[in-house]
């Protein structure tokens, strides 16, 4: 399933679509939560929706990726394909990216729809620095677009949220809108090759 939040004007042509994933599966999650206050910074010719059926792809086995994969995995890859730019954010588990999220990468290395692509880096965690890195590690092999500005760290990230999910602090509301500001700019300087 894919939840779009946002259906922006019409902007027929000029229309830009960005698609999130989130490293966490808890549906009340401090990931899931920023993933949707994104909404607020969102441009109206901002297509913007969040895959969170990550946990239906099932595991990555090179014997599945052939002509015909599995059902799922063709819907997210066609989902990532038609993506202008795309949002990760992702907790850490166990010092490194969650494995649900690492076996939802793995998916694209056939198939490269995050090649060249840009795509902006969220961490929110107890602390996430961990992850932070590994995740880059992990897009840098998928040669994503993982560009200057395109990364933020939010430590402690479950006690900056409000009962509404919304983050308390000005600066984590001012360096998400940042990001999202970097990762449009990102997108139109490709578009305009
Ligand atoms: C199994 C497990 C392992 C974790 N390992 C780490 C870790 O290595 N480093 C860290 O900073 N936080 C770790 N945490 C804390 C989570 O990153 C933190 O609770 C985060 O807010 C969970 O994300 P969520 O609220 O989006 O589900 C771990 C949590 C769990 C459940």
């Amino acid at each position: 399933m894919f939840i779009s939040i946002i259906m922006g004007g019409n902007h027929i042509g000029t229309k830009i679509n960005l698609v999130a994933l989130s490293g966490s599966i808890r549906k009340q999650s401090s990931t899931q939560k920023t993933l949707h206050s994104l909404k607020h910074f969102m441009p109206e010719k901002v297509d913007y929706g969040i895959y969170n059926v990550i946990e239906n792809l099932p595991h990555f086995n090179p014997e599945l990726d052939g002509d015909e994969p599995p059902e799922e995995v063709q819907v997210y890859r066609e989902l990532l394909s038609g993506a202008d730019g795309v949002i990760i954010c992702t907790p850490e588990y166990i010092k490194g990216v969650p494995g649900v999220l690492k076996n939802a990468l793995e998916w694209l290395v056939s198939s490269a729809e995050l090649y060249t692509k840009p795509v902006a880096v969220i961490t929110a965690s107890g602390n996430g620095e961990n992850a932070h890195h590994s995740l880059q590690l992990n897009l840098s092999m998928l040669n994503a677009n993982v560009f200057e500005g395109g990364t933020l760290l939010i430590s402690g990230a479950d006690s900056k949220l409000n009962g509404d999910g919304e983050f308390v602090k000005s600066e984590v509301t001012a360096s998400l809108k940042l990001l999202i500001s970097k990762l449009i700019e990102e997108i139109n300087k490709e578009k305009s090759y």
